[in-house]
């Protein structure tokens, strides 16, 4: 699959008059077979790279397949590429594009593609049941704290689109999907590891397990694509890594192991 990448940019200072004609190059096709296909659409002010996709769907084409829900960035669905960028295609306004310039719209690169615009992301639901679910001490009657929460709290923000998962070149580039779970589930294992109820040790799950943190370089591109603004490398990443270190390599994580045997 290959196509023109342009780089957007902003409109001119001048104010548009709408509707304007934006050419629209659109992946069809599945896993074995595809062509991009040309689409004209008059865009209205305000609207979104979805708006066209689905104008396309209601005026040219109804077959063109997208999978899409909420169309306000809540539920995750809209992930594919506009112009080789992991996107929301509701939370892409065209407004910050040029409509001189045609754009590309592609499936998620990462994954299998089912039909057209719609990735199959099933993989990801498999790797989050390899995660320790949180386990917290029952006997425990710990008080909350406002401080005790808010750390946890960021990762809760994850709406599961798998942006990160895309961009990530240990997945979109070495396709390392058998031992590693990528920076989605990094967010994932520190929600619960940051709970400070839980109790589970998920540091072999992180170093030898499906986590398979060790690929992570740290590029910080998940982070830099998610539309939730999570830290995933400075606030999920790095401590977990820092987490396996000490686990591992300190004499204390050591003895520690050894007695948990
Ligand atoms: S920081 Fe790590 S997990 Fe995130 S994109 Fe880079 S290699 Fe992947
Ligand atoms: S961490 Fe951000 S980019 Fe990754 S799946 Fe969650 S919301 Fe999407
Ligand atoms: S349609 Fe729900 S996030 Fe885009």
């Amino acid at each position: 699959m290959s196509a023109e990448i342009n780089t957007s940019s902003p409109p001119s200072s001048a104010p548009p008059t709408y509707p304007i004609n934006y050419t629209f190059k659109i992946f069809r096709g599945n896993d074995k077979t595809g062509e991009f296909v040309d689409y004209e659409v008059p865009i209205d002010e305000g609207m979104v790279v979805l708006d066209a996709i689905l104008s396309i769907q209601e005026n040219q084409d109804t077959e063109l397949a997208v999978r899409w829900n909420c169309k306000s960035g809540r539920c995750g669905s809209c992930g594919m590429e506009v112009n080789g960028m992991p996107k929301l295609a509701c939370m892409t306004r065209l407004s910050d594009f040029d409509p001189k310039i045609p754009i590309t719209v592609t499936p998620m690169k990462t994954f299998p593609i089912l039909k057209d615009l719609v990735s199959d992301v099933s993989w990801n639901y498999e790797v989050n049941k390899t995660i320790q679910p949180f386990s917290p001490d029952e006997d425990s009657d710990f008080i909350y704290q406002q401080e005790d929460i808010e750390r946890s709290r960021e990762f809760r923000k994850c709406i599961e689109c798998f942006l990160c998962q895309d961009v990530c070149h240990v997945l979109r580039e070495h396709d390392k999907k058998d031992s590693f779970g990528g920076p989605r589930f990094f967010v994932r294992s520190a929600a619960l590891h940051f709970h400070p109820e839980d109790t589970a040790d998920r540091s072999e799950w992180l170093k030898e397990g499906q986590g398979g943190i060790g690929h992570c370089n740290i590029t910080r591109c998940c982070t830099d694509v998610c539309p939730e603004h999570i830290s995933i490398t400075d606030n999920a990443i790095i401590p977990q890594k820092e987490y396996v270190v000490d686990n591992y390599y300190s004499i204390l994580g050591w003895i520690k192991k050894q007695f948990n045997k």
